[in-house]
């Protein structure tokens, strides 16, 4: 069986696709937990955007197109708010970052993580006030600190000695006291439906708490006095279904909060349990609400600190793909349509790994749809690939299409949001798509696509 991100219901997959995939009564219909909320399909056939048909924006944008559904975005914002009033929701700006996002977050009440110089630069450029961006990262560099120092964010989650001792000497140098979270590694790692509890923890963030790194940074840091030591910091993995494992890091970490307790007097009055709330890809997937959510974290923090004496401190989450990956569907072209002979049917789109690795770096699953018109033809099981140069360049590993799929349609590829167009490549020199946002009929070009003289102005040999 092949290792999946998304769990081992996802590994098994035949040639006739995996076995929960069922063959559809209408290939037409759109499963609402798949789409962005403003999302139909419209009296002529064709998908639409809150009431926009996608032939309009392939029209006018060309294709492959990252479209955004600037009220669904908006809305997932404002569920994470409701869910989580008292809190801290910072979201996670590597999913997707540019600054039309960046406004609509502020002006829905979020906050920002970041984790580089070209992040942080986007969301100040955008005008997020600083003190509402934390700025992670395990290999912060200098210039980077400096710049976040500078700029005031609110908080920077330390990931090393080395760091530590970086930002001690440039707040020293400035005369600040800039607020700090440490990452702690609490050997959790969660993905779907599973997580996994190790007591070491093999992997490049934050500090070890089985090794006692976590602890001896905490220390270190309330001992030199000059970074504001706010919390600690954990981060489990990524489209979780299962709180058990938030359950048993929030746990681990609570225990060590008391740890420094005991041994400093000092009760750090914040906890950040990260991100990694999942969406759903397929019909597959069932994901908590933020209520539900903000239910399960506020009971789980709650026990534990009852059970280590604490007084209940400040929460913070970071979801990213919660927030921005159910509100984009990516529209491509279909260009060619080939039968391999009892086998499977590849449906070529004009886009692929350049513009979403996931599939081919995490063999994620993804759903499609014949978007430009509907078809009463009998549904096919079909593969939607690439035009990469690369056997692995695949879109979407199983899908029904109508059988009448053909050249010139449109197929619309949902759960986009996060992880594609801010992991997007140039591979094969193929310009990246841009990404139009729609809102009240209306569509805004919010990144524009790359040109081949973007391409070029970069070859200067
Ligand atoms: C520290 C941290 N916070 C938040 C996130 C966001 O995760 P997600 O987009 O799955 O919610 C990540 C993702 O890698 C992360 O590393």
């Amino acid at each position: 069986m092949r290792a999946h991100e998304a769990g081992a219901l996802h590994a098994d997959i035949s040639d006739r696709g995996p076995a929960w995939l069922r063959t559809p009564a209408d290939v037409n219909a759109l499963v609402p937990a798949l789409w962005p909320r403003s999302v139909t399909r419209g009296a002529d056939g064709a998908v639409a955007v809150a009431g926009l048909s996608v032939r309009d924006i392939a029209a006018e944008f060309g294709t492959p197109v990252y479209v955004l559904d600037e009220a669904d975005l908006r809305s997932r914002c404002r569920d994470f708010r409701a869910a989580f009033p008292t809190e801290d929701v910072y979201y996670a700006g590597k999913a997707f970052l540019c600054r039309a996002v960046v406004r609509m977050i502020a002006e829905e009440g979020l906050h920002l993580d970041v984790c580089t110089g070209g992040e942080l630069a986007t969301a100040l450029s955008a005008g997020m006030p600083p003190e509402r961006i934390g700025f992670h990262g395990n290999n912060k560099s200098v210039a980077e600190l400096s710049r976040a120092l500078d700029a005031g964010v609110g908080r920077i989650i330390v990931d090393s000695f080395t760091e530590i001792d970086r930002l001690t000497a440039l707040a020293r140098e400035r005369g600040v006291r800039p607020r700090v979270l440490v990452r702690v590694t609490v050997g959790v790692e969660a993905h779907t439906h599973e997580f996994i509890a190790t007591a070491h923890e093999d992997q490049k963030f934050g500090f070890s708490l089985a090794g006692g790194a976590a602890a001896t940074a905490a220390l270190k840091i309330l001992d030199e006095g000059v970074l504001e030591l706010r919390g600690l910091h954990s981060h489990i993995g990524s489209q979780i279904f299962d709180a058990s494992g938030f359950e048993v890091s929030a746990r681990r970490v609570l225990a060590l909060q008391a740890q420094i307790r005991d041994a400093r007097a000092v009760e750090l009055p914040e906890l950040d349990l990260g991100g990694g709330f999942g969406i759903a890809y397929t019909t597959q997937d069932d994901p908590a609400t933020p209520q539900d959510l903000a239910k399960r974290l506020r009971k789980i923090v709650d026990l534990e600190c009852a059970a280590e004496n604490l007084a209940v401190p400040h929460l913070s989450i970071e979801p990213g793909r919660a927030i921005v990956g159910p509100a984009v569907f990516t529209l491509y072209e279909v260009g060619t349509v080939k039968e391999l002979d009892g086998i499977r049917t590849f449906v070529s789109v004009d886009g692929g790994m350049s513009d979403n690795i996931r599939t081919a770096l995490y063999d994620a699953s993804y759903s499609a749809t014949l978007a430009s018109r509907a078809s009463i033809a009998q549904p096919l099981l079909a593969r939607v690939v690439g035009k990469h140069c690369e056997s692995g360049d695949i879109v979407v590993k199983d899908e029904f299409l109508p059988a009448d799929v053909q050249p010139g349609d449109l197929v619309a590829v949902p759960g986009t949001g996060a992880y594609c167009r801010s992991m997007a490549s140039n591979y094969n020199h193929v310009p990246r798509p841009p990404v139009v946002a729609v809102r009240d009929g209306q569509a805004r070009l919010i990144v524009r696509r790359e040109t081949e003289e973007d391409l070029l102005a970069l070859d200067v040999g």
